[in-house]
């Protein structure tokens, strides 16, 4: 029923609409103006309210406030059932008749989860990945959803936070890309489709720069640093059409961003010309107390409203203290008008004012199960999870194995369904993911070969570890223990192993070690597991790791010993297949790392495109005063861009078209590609830029281009990639964006390190 109707039948007369007026609806500035100058300043402060359903409010009384006009949306609903009636007060029952919008946390998929985002971001794969946001907005706005709180785009080069997991990795031109991405698949060209949902990114900003990457600490970062490295992916999303902004928990440079004006005004609305609807991040308000910046939650309405906060997540701050801040006089109407204008305009443009009922429909359209497996997408899922997985070792072509063969299948990991989904996997369902043992045995079924499976160790010993992944907030216990003795378990798995010709162990981390709240000191296995493999090692029989987990870890046992060893992140709910068609070669692996693992925590940040320096280290003169750790070898375990196939690949010499290129011109690189292996395969092509001597110290090499093929054995192909001077612009020490003329190093290569050099110079 369109909203004009609603209205209409509510006052019982097809003319007395509700003050929005649909007669302005083709002029979205004066259909606001026209509903605003009818608000009060009660009505005005509700819209900016944001209520998580269930923990804050019992339904009811939700209903209730909604009818009195005192919330604006909510989020954690994915049920049309209890969305309608919240409609239904907003439409039917509140004085203004504004509708309601609803929120949630579509971060990696909806009903189906695909991998987490360091999986999304291991394809290369834009057009998967923009599949991959579109089947999201599908599914979730099929559940009355209108807003998602997504892409993440936090730039995290501190695997020691655990929201790496969510995000796209280290590298801001890869990030910048993905997070277009999803935005164009979440939106399709307009967040007013039934089908789309509008997306938020987040968490603006820096988030994923946390000191010592311990969650919600301080951000404390040069401006050259953040502009040129961490707010493009922000800008980025924004750019391709982003109706909203999610404001981070953390500090930056010492204001909280709750509270940072020049964040939310100078650069998000003037620089940057963001005209869409700010959210805080949950009970972040409130939270400004905690911060030290506001003495109480007066003090913490009253700088988050002037900093440009438009909407407040689940606290009570904005709809407690701002009318009684309006009337002393310290907050302006002109300020909460400001706010109450994002967020009528968003929910303009996500069409609900033409439709309240858009996403929610009838209720004779309800599904009958909303976790009906006919809801979810599995085939695209399974795509997306085999093309979003890393071989990092396959020492003789241990890989791909054989379906006569014998295979152990070992490790905490191996039948887990809940850790396969990953954290922040919307309503996927952990009984409908598929375990890596059942995607094993569906690829073996029929074939000669034999499953034999034995747990072999639990994800962790430690009881205060297993306490705290259960108190997050979760609905049951995630992380359940074998209550056998580590021995007793090991032994079985030594035993299995010993029947078989080759050994799979499952092996890495809890989905909620990777986490919101889940920082990490150590990145290594936990020692239940490596003792596991330890004693799998000790048996002879080819090793084969599957590394389940959220974030780099460091894996040097493991690259040591370990015959083969695949990273697949959490895949998500077809995880188990995709893994299988890998394991057995009905898919070549084609990932490469969107993120560079460490040697240890000691080393890190690891991030490859690091800054250049007076003395840097120079291999072959270890003790020549140069930039090192001494008692470790150099460099990242496996280097940002890395990733093997089942099948080789070479890289000619590089063409360019000029030596030079003018302002405003461009210069073409052509490289050959060869399949030099006896199978197809995909690689990705990756183009690195140096600036060779600026005004100020630039990286030793950032991602600029990449390309991925597909190539049949034998195949060669001629790629070109064009470089233009927006490709060579940065922000100098006054932060004036530009490029310098002079001379730049271009590298091509199939991972960061092993390139390919040529140089152009840009002239004026
Ligand atoms: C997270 C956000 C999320 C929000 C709502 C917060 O704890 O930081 O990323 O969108 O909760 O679920």
């Amino acid at each position: 029923m369109s909203y004009a109707a609603v209205a209409a039948l509510a006052l019982g007369c097809p003319f007395a609409f509700a003050q929005p007026n649909p007669a302005l609806m083709g002029d979205k500035k004066a259909f606001i103006d026209d509903l605003m100058r009818q608000m009060t300043l009660d009505e005005k402060v509700g819209q900016l309210r944001l209520i998580s359903i269930g923990p804050e409010m019992p339904a009811p009384q939700l209903a209730e406030e909604v009818a009195a006009g005192r919330v604006g949306g909510t989020f954690n609903s994915v049920n049309h059932k209890e969305q309608r009636p919240l409609q239904e007060a907003a439409v039917q029952r509140s004085r203004l008749k504004i509708p309601m919008l609803f929120a949630y946390d579509v971060v990696h998929g909806h009903r189906t989860s695909f991998p987490i985002g360091l999986g999304l971001a291991s394809s290369w794969n834009l057009d998967a990945v923009r599949k991959v946001a579109r089947i999201a907005a599908q599914e979730a706005s099929a559940d009355g959803i209108d807003l998602t709180f997504a892409p993440t785009v936090d730039i995290a080069r501190d695997p020691r936070w655990g929201r790496t997991s969510e995000g796209f990795g280290e590298d801001t031109f890869l990030v910048s890309q993905l997070a277009r991405a999803m935005v164009e698949g979440f939106q399709n060209g307009s967040p007013a489709k039934r089908d789309s949902i509008m997306a938020s990114v987040k968490h603006f900003a820096l988030y994923g720069a946390v000191e010592g990457g311990r969650d919600y600490n301080i951000v404390d970062m040069s401006p050259m640093r953040m502009y040129n490295d961490y707010l493009p992916p922000y800008k980025a999303a924004i750019d391709a059409g982003a109706g909203g902004v999610m404001i981070a928990l953390n500090t930056v440079n010492g204001v909280p961003a709750s509270a940072n004006t020049w964040l939310l005004q100078d650069l998000l609305r003037k620089d940057w010309g963001f005209k869409g609807v700010t959210v805080s991040d949950h009970g972040a308000i409130t939270e400004l107390v905690n911060h030290g910046v506001a003495s109480n939650d007066t003090e913490a309405a009253k700088l988050a409203i002037k900093a440009g906060v438009d909407m407040s997540m689940a606290d009570k701050v904005y709809i407690k203290e701002l009318p009684g801040l309006v009337k002393s006089g310290e907050v302006s109407m002109a300020e909460i008008d400001n706010a109450v204008r994002e967020v009528l305009g968003a929910k303009f443009d996500m069409g609900l004012f033409k439709e309240p009922f858009l996403r929610i429909g009838k209720p004779e359209d309800d599904p009958v199960d909303l976790k009906a497996d006919s809801r979810l997408h599995r085939p695209p899922a399974r795509e997306v999870a085999r093309e979003s997985m890393v071989l990092l070792e396959n020492r003789n072509k241990t890989l791909p194995l054989n379906k006569g063969a014998t295979i152990a299948l070992v490790g905490p990991l191996a039948d887990s369904q809940v850790d396969m989904l990953g954290v922040w996997s919307g309503q996927g369902v952990a009984k409908q993911t598929v375990t890596l043992k059942s995607g094993l045995e569906a690829a073996m079924a029929g074939q000669r070969g034999k499953l034999l499976h034995a747990r072999g160790a639990n994800i962790t010993n430690r009881e205060d570890i297993v306490k705290y992944l259960n108190f997050l907030n979760w609905d049951e216990p995630e992380v359940t223990q074998d209550p056998r003795s580590p021995q007793a378990m090991i032994d079985e798995a030594v035993a299995t192993a010993k029947q078989a010709d080759v050994i799979v162990a499952a092996v890495g981390e809890a989905r909620g070690m990777s986490h919101e709240s889940s920082s990490r000191t150590e990145l290594d296995l936990p020692e239940s597991q490596q003792a596991l493999l330890k004693a799998l090692k000790a048996t002879g029989k080819p090793l084969v790791l599957v590394l389940m987990n959220g974030r780099p870890l460091t894996l040097n046992w493991e690259r040591e010993n370990a015959d083969a060893m695949l990273e697949t992140w959490f895949a998500g709910t077809e995880g188990g297949h995709a893994i299988a068609d890998v394991l057995f070669g009905d898919e070549n692996p084609s990932g490469k790392l969107p993120i560079s693992l460490p040697r240890s925590v000691g080393q890190i940040p690891t991030y490859y495109n690091h800054s250049r320096l007076g003395r840097p280290f120079t291999p072959g003169k270890p003790g020549n005063y140069t930039s090192q750790y001494f008692d470790q070898p150099q460099g990242a375990l496996y280097p940002f861009g890395y990733g093997l196939s089942y099948t080789s690949f070479s890289l000619g010499e590089i063409k360019l078209s000029a030596p030079t290129m003018k302002r405003g011109g461009q210069v073409q690189a052509r490289i050959t590609v060869k399949n030099t292996g006896d199978r197809a395969g995909a690689t990705v092509v990756q183009l690195y830029l140096q600036d060779v001597a600026a005004s100020v110290v630039r990286p030793v090499k950032e991602l600029k281009d990449f390309q991925k093929v597909m190539l049949q054995p034998g195949e060669s192909r001629e790629l070109t990639f064009t470089i233009r001077e927006e490709q060579l612009k940065f922000f100098n020490a006054k932060l004036e964006y530009g490029a310098e003329v002079g001379e730049f190093k271009l590298q091509l290569g199939l991972d960061s390190q092993d390139v390919q050099v040529a140089s152009f110079a840009l002239v004026d």
